[in-house]
């Protein structure tokens, strides 16, 4: 299993506090994964939060719906959703090829939007 690093990013709003925190790798579970809520906000809030790094490595993303989609045609339609939706554009291709494959820790470390 390849090794995983997590470099975090200094918080201003922690400055002086003595215990850190960091969020412990966990699953999202979206019931509903196929909607528009899903690929209006979540996706896009998640591709953001991909951007800005604050999660944690090992991070995973379960979608449930009925619509058979495959996981390569639900990673299509979640481009185009961030695409349309996110507040950060142009997509970062790069960011989004380490989020869309799950590699949240092996994300490029500038905070550019640019591809
Ligand atoms: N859209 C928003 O901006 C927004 C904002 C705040 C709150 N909400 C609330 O969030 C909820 C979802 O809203 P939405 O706009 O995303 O609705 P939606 O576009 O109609 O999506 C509903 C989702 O639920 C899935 N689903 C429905 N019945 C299912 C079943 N029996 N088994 C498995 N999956 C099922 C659908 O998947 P399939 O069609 O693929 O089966 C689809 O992914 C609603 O309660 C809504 O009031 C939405």
């Amino acid at each position: 299993m390849p090794q995983r690093s997590v470099v975090e990013a200094p918080n201003p709003l922690r400055e002086g506090l003595r215990i850190k925190q960091s969020a412990e790798p966990c699953v999202m579970v979206i019931f509903g994964a196929t909607g528009d809520l899903t690929h209006r906000k979540l996706l896009p809030a998640l591709y953001n939060l991909a951007l800005e790094h604050p999660l944690p490595a090992g991070f995973s993303v379960v979608g449930f719906a009925r619509r058979p989609y495959s996981d390569e045609e639900f990673r299509q339609q979640a481009l185009e959703s961030i695409n349309a939706y996110s507040r950060q554009k142009p997509v970062n291709l790069q960011v989004w090829e380490s989020f869309a494959a799950g590699n949240y820790s092996e994300l490029p470390r500038s905070r550019s939007s640019a591809p």
